[in-house]
This record gives structure tokens, sequence and C-alpha cells, in this order.
């Protein structure tokens, strides 16, 4: 089983990334290979609405960091999506990584993201984790399009600071124990 973490904190070492590490050792105690990607480190502009991946859907006429991702996700049997909320909602990393996955779907709604499992991640500073709901909902809406398997969710609040998540451990097996169940669904 092939496991792709997708990242959108800007931040090296962000609770975000910390409890997708997480979750990733829960998938790899299950036996999972697991890659991790920072959509910072990459070069992925926003989408252009230009429409060349359409009707057939499929690839990307912007030859940037995505068209290497998009592989990436082709063949990984599940993901995390992990994401701090900024205003309220994902951040713009995600938010351009969302928008670019629009080419994998054509006007039939077929789309290559079909029945792959999914781990959901978000983190917010505010102590109501219900702050995260917004931000959780763009990434469900986002899964339901693509008709992905949404296994669970972690729900991280209270976190201002980077890695302030390694101090919570309820919040550490939570994200563990979805790792595992993301293998085993
Ligand atoms: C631009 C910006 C906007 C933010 N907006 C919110 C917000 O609306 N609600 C909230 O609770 N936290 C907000 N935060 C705090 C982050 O969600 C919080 O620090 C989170 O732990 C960052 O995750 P990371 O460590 O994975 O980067 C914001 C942070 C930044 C930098």
């Amino acid at each position: 089983m092939k496991l792709l973490g997708i990242i959108g904190s800007p931040r090296k070492g962000g609770n975000s990334a910390v409890l997708t590490e997480q979750v990733a050792a829960g998938a790899q105690s299950k036996w999972a290979q697991v890659e991790s990607v920072t959509l910072s480190d990459l070069n992925i502009a926003p989408c252009r609405a230009c429409m060349a991946c359409k009707p057939e859907g499929g690839t990307c006429a912007q030859k940037d960091d995505m068209i290497p991702l998009l592989e990436k996700m082709r063949s990984a049997d599940a993901l995390i999506l992990a994401t701090p909320i900024y205003w309220g909602d994902v951040t713009a990393q995600m938010k351009a990584w969302i928008d670019r996955c629009y080419c994998l779907m054509d006007m039939q709604f077929n789309t290559s993201l079909k029945g792959k499992k999914v781990a959901l991640v978000a983190v917010c500073a505010d102590p109501q984790e219900t702050m995260t709901d917004h931000g959780l909902k763009t990434l469900a809406q986002f899964c339901n399009f693509n008709q992905m398997k949404i296994v669970g969710e972690v729900k991280g609040a209270g976190l201002l600071m980077p890695g302030q998540v390694k101090e919570k451990a309820e919040l550490l097996k939570a994200a563990n124990d979805l790792g595992a169940k993301l293998i085993e669904s």
C-alpha cells in the first residue's frame, strides 16, 4: 500500500507536519510505503482556468512541480491531506494544490483520484477545535468531488507555535490510530 502525505503548511516541523508524520507512522506499523511532500517546497502556481485539461482531463498545461506530484498522487493508494487553518480555511498552498487537481477530472466527472482512501488533518491556534470545521469542509468537499473515501480526521486546536502538538499525547495517538485505520479499512 502506498501512502502520500500532502502538507499545506509553510513551516518546517509545524503542527500539521508532526501530525502527518504520526499518521504515516501508524500506517507504517501496518506495512505501508510512505512519502510526504510539503507544498511550500514545490513550485505550484495557481490554476489559470485555461481549460487545456478539458474535456478529457489527465494533465495540466502548466509545467511546474505539479506534474510530477500528479504522478505520485496517481500511484498512491491513500493520501493524507494536512493543513493549518488560515483565516478560518485551508492555506493558500493547499488551495492552489486543490485547484490544480481540477485537471484530473474529465467532463463526465471521472477522476483518477476515485476510490483512494484519505485521512484529513487540520490544526489551529484557537482553543476551540470547531475553528477547524471550515477548513476540513473544504478538504472533504474536494475529496467528495473526487469520489475519494474519507477514513477519518484529526483536529488539533490550541496550537500556535510550530511543533507545539508534540506536547499533546492524545492527539499524537489519534493521528497514529488514524494511520493504522487507513491501512486496515
Ligand atoms: C496567516 C495566518 C492565519 C491564521 N489564521 C488562523 C485562524 O483563522 N484561526 C486559528 O485558530 N488559527 C489561525 N492561525 C494559526 C495557525 O493555524 C496555527 O499556528 C497552526 O498551528 C499552524 O500550523 P503549522 O504549525 O502546521 O504551520 C493563522 C496563522 C497564520 C500564519
